[in-house]
């Protein structure tokens, strides 16, 4: 099976986490050891952002910018529905009340005039997700934010090394957050950054991470233990400086496949959006006149022919079992989305063969199917 992603770990990664072992130094119980502080300075100057703090998930980090923003009880924060369901998490670990708007049916991110007609007196904030890494169109939505007191938050957690308006993704948002789960353009197994300008959030954020403690054993505000282990920065930093080289297989691997494929008519390919670069996560194409079964029943018969493809997201959160219970929504583009799309494995370790043999088989299966 040519898996969907795949954690690419060389000698150099196995080398540092072993350093690291050996070095009995494998946590600071008030946030940082050595290796973290480092890897947060060198994802920071990556970024383009002032501060990096860096946590045990981008979940963790989600939840940290959520509480850090001030979201609490009674808020209400806008955030699409079509998505992996932790920026809802977040909010609803807050308290706060998770308002879903539509999506661009074009780039699946949140649609800027869908944010605009939501907004109450009690929105708090707007969560915009670089859905499959392409970067959410955060212009429009940051003069929104800026013309009603909003704060925005980045879940960036597939976007390493995706850019907007010629910058790093993240620079129109308050406070962005990254995810380096195994899957990811880059990993630490599990392990997640926030990163921001402001001086106050940082310290708040580093803050929440251990407990709330500036000392030990003395919390100043409700805090977690949302820390990152030196072994998983030890990785982080050897990630860190492969990512241009994973970046540009992922890119080179798509333009081949979109090359294979931009003939078949049936399918929506993905592009980068104008002034962007896309970091690539994920492929994902869209069956523009199946329903979910047909859809679902492509993605078995190329699981059959090895090919990993997978739904992301095959069920829009305000659908699941247990958020149905924080209103009804009309999304019609983000269910439409749920139903037709599919991902496809473009990964540094998928070689220009393996994807001339993607793309030949869903052609084939798209017109027979
Ligand atoms: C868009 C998005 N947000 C948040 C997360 C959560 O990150 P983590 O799995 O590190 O908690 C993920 C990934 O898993 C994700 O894809």
């Amino acid at each position: 099976m040519i898996p969907i992603n795949a954690p690419q770990i060389g000698e150099e990664e196995v080398e540092a986490v072993v350093r690291v072992l050996k070095s009995g130094i494998l946590t600071n119980a008030l946030g940082a050891g050595p290796i973290v502080k480092q890897f947060e300075e060198e994802f920071a100057r990556f970024v383009k952002a002032k501060h990096a703090i860096a946590v045990n998930s981008g979940t963790a980090a989600l939840h940290m910018a959520v509480v850090s923003a001030g979201i609490k009880r009674g808020d209400e924060v806008v955030l699409p529905s079509f998505t992996f369901v932790a920026a809802t998490e977040a909010v609803v670990m807050a308290e706060a009340k998770p308002v879903f708007v539509d999506i661009d049916p074009e780039t699946y991110n949140i649609a800027p005039e869908a944010v605009k007609k939501i907004l109450t007196k009690k929105t708090k904030a707007v969560i915009a997700v670089d859905l499959y890494g392409s970067p959410a169109d955060l212009k429009p939505i940051r003069e929104i934010a800026d013309q009603h007191g909003l704060k925005i938050i980045e879940d960036a957690a597939q976007a390493h090394g995706a850019t907007y308006n010629g910058k790093p993704v993240g620079a129109y948002a308050d406070v962005t957050c990254w995810s380096f789960y195994a899957s990811k353009n880059m990993t630490t197994g599990e392990g997640g950054m926030v990163t921001t300008n402001d001086d106050e959030v940082a310290e708040t954020l580093r803050l929440i991470r251990s407990h709330g403690e500036k000392e030990k054993y003395k919390s100043v505000l409700l805090g977690h233990n949302y820390r990152m282990p030196e072994m998983e920065a030890a990785m982080g930093v050897i990630q860190l400086k492969k990512l241009p080289k994973f970046l540009a297989k992922r890119k080179e691997n798509a333009e081949r496949l979109t090359a294979k494929l931009h003939g078949e008519k049936s399918l929506q390919l993905p592009r980068e959006p104008k002034g962007c670069r896309n970091s690539w996560y994920l492929y994902t194409i869209r069956v523009k006149d199946a329903d979910r079964k047909r859809r679902d029943t492509i993605v078995k018969k190329l699981r059959n022919e090895g090919i990993g493809a997978e739904v992301y997201y095959p069920w829009p959160i305000h659908l699941m079992p247990y958020y149905r219970k924080f209103g009804k929504w009309r999304l019609p583009e983000t269910e439409k989305a749920s139903e037709q799309v599919l991902s496809l494995p473009v990964h540094p370790g998928v070689t220009a063969e393996q994807i001339d043999f993607i793309g030949e088989a869903v052609s084939r299966l798209v017109r027979r199917s």
